[in-house]
């Protein structure tokens, strides 16, 4: 993923292991070991991780971050410079995660410590003071990211219940809270316009305006009476229309369950789309939609490698049932065993309903985001049928172009990673290569598998920085693909047909800058002699010929 999506990312949120007692953080104890290897399969020094080990000392603390840091490491690479992470974390690792991300995205790239309600009643039997919030914790690749404004909820809109001849607009308070002797000036009567009488505010709380701001505001038609207009107590129209940045709101760092939700909430949606008790604790979609809207656009990116539950593939795909986005997202899940005891459901679930042989999270990951875009699907088809069977409100009128009835695009693929059998023979040093490793890379390249093909093409994907949603081309079946401008050679062919092709596809207006060639199943020797010659002579540079494999 590294070379392919380096810098193309825009959105990263991630709802690591708490390391808490209760969650199911694996490898718990066993680090050290793993983590060097992930920083040098990563390219990262390992003096990188000596940093985490110097300044924590406590065991559990340290194991954790020594676990985040190489992958916090390799979400920054992946980001775009005008990207964003959000991470949820509890009171547990807050702060030592937000010293790690200091160092590692940078203090300057600190935006901000969200609080997420996510409970709305406190645990009965909670020793001292019950935490109704988890931290989101947000940091920007640089400052070019650029946060876009809230969308007002339904709640706020709600306010907004009056209208006149001018819109609609919420009457708002026109007294404050200081008293006559605080503000002898704002302290005077006002005509009430209908009913001609003098009215004179508490003496405890005087108008909020002056009397000229007053007089203003009477001649703009802003003092509102009451729904007769012969109240005794005014009101500021605040009209809609004349919201700062059209109504959308400037996102704060608190975030209600009313407006993203709870765990409950999280844990019924799990529960109605795929079974009771399924996940632990999954996030819930109002949550995952409110960053994705606040850190990214229409058409980007967001990839989340503790995907669990896969509420964030949903997040993504009911954004664009909403808005027409073509917003895609990559999910990553290790395939965590399910324990049959602790988590019965969950293991029932995955080995019954679905049948799987083994049951592991990553088959509830693919199972929710399959269901969720059947789900989505229904219901934009249900939306499509009653817009149709809606008559037009005026004659004359085009059906709004708004109106969700656009297909949304629900597909993904799941890639799995394997060792990758021609490549482990080949990387293996040459003094520790037995016979049988040599009669196996014999076979493999002799006999190519078609099975096979899947995983070369996509491996090729990868090695030539391509996103895996390239789409490829079949020029010349188990030969000869395309992907963007990059042509796939899997298999020898004779150098004339190859270059009649290439020619071919140049007299189409097809452009083809790089040849790679997988030279694991290249079985002739003249082929790979004769394709340099052969790419000059069509006038590729040699740094446009690749080997790979
Ligand atoms: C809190 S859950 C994520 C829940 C998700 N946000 C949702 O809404 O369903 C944490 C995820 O981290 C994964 N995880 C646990 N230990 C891990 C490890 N050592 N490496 C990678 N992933 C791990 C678990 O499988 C789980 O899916």
């Amino acid at each position: 993923m590294r070379h392919s999506y380096f810098g193309k990312v825009k959105l990263i949120y991630i709802d690591p292991p708490y390391n808490t007692q209760s969650d199911a953080f694996i490898y718990r104890d066993d680090f050290s070991a793993k983590q060097s290897e992930v920083l040098a399969q990563l390219g990262y020094a390992k003096e990188n991780i000596d940093y985490i080990k110097n300044i924590y000392g406590a065991r559990t603390h340290s194991g954790w971050l020594s676990f985040m840091y190489p992958r916090l490491l390799l979400a920054k690479d992946l980001l775009r410079d005008d990207g964003v992470i959000f991470i949820s974390i509890d009171d547990n690792e807050q702060a030592q995660l937000k010293l790690l991300c200091d160092e590692v995205f940078g203090q300057e790239n600190f935006v901000a410590d969200v609080l997420w309600q996510k409970k709305y009643a406190a645990a009965n039997d909670h020793k001292t003071i019950a935490p109704l919030h988890d931290h989101i914790l947000v940091y920007r690749k640089t400052d070019e990211w650029i946060r876009n404004l809230s969308i007002r909820t339904e709640a706020q809109d709600k306010q907004y219940r009056l209208a006149d001849e001018n819109g609609v607009f919420r009457p708002d308070n026109y007294l404050c809270n200081k008293s006559a002797e605080e503000r002898p000036s704002l302290y005077y009567s006002i005509t009430q316009p209908n009913t001609g009488e003098e009215i004179w505010p508490k003496r405890t709380a005087v108008w909020r305006y002056s009397q000229e701001t007053h007089k203003k505001n009477v001649a703009e038609g802003l003092v509102y009476w009451g729904k007769d207009g012969i109240g005794r107590v005014p009101a500021f129209k605040r009209y809609k229309s004349r919201l700062k940045n059209g109504g959308s709101l400037v996102p704060t760092t608190w975030w209600t369950f009313e407006e993203c939700g709870h765990n409950d909430e999280a844990q019924k949606e799990t529960a109605d789309l795929l079974a009771q008790k399924i996940f632990s604790t999954p996030k819930p979609i109002r949550l995952l939609q409110k960053i994705i809207r606040l850190g990214a656009c229409k058409d980007d990116i967001t990839l989340d490698f503790f995907a669990g539950s896969g509420t964030t593939a949903e997040a993504v795909m009911r954004l664009n049932a909403e808005d027409g986005g073509t917003r895609q997202f990559i999910l990553v899940q290790i395939p965590q065993p399910i324990d049959p005891k602790k988590q019965k459901e969950a293991h029932h679930f995955v080995t019954h309903t679905l049948g799987k042989k083994e049951a592991t999270i990553f088959e509830i990951t693919a199972e929710r985001i399959r269901r969720a875009g059947a789900k989505i699907e229904t219901e934009l088809a249900t939306k499509a049928q009653a817009a149709a069977q809606q008559p037009a409100q005026l004659e004359g009128f085009a059906p709004d172009p708004a109106s969700p009835v656009a297909p949304v695009d629900t597909g993904f693929r799941v890639f799995e990673l394997v060792d990758d059998p021609d490549a482990l023979i080949l990387q293996k040093p040459l003094q520790q290569a037995t016979q049988a490793d040599v009669l196996a890379l014999q076979a493999a390249i002799t006999s190519p598998q078609p099975t096979q093909l899947p995983r070369v093409l996509y491996n090729l994907l990868l090695s030539e920085s391509l996103p895996l949603t390239t789409p490829l081309r079949t020029v010349i079946d188990q030969h000869l693909y395309l992907a963007g401008d990059v042509a796939l050679i899997v298999k020898a062919l004779p150098l004339v047909e190859l270059t009649d092709t290439l020619r071919t596809l140049h007299g189409q207006g097809i452009t083809v800058t790089y040849l790679t060639v997988y030279a694991p199943w290249i079985e002739d020797d003249n082929f790979m002699l004769g394709i340099k010659t052969m790419a000059e002579t069509l006038g590729f540079s040699d740094d446009k010929l690749r080997l790979r494999g």
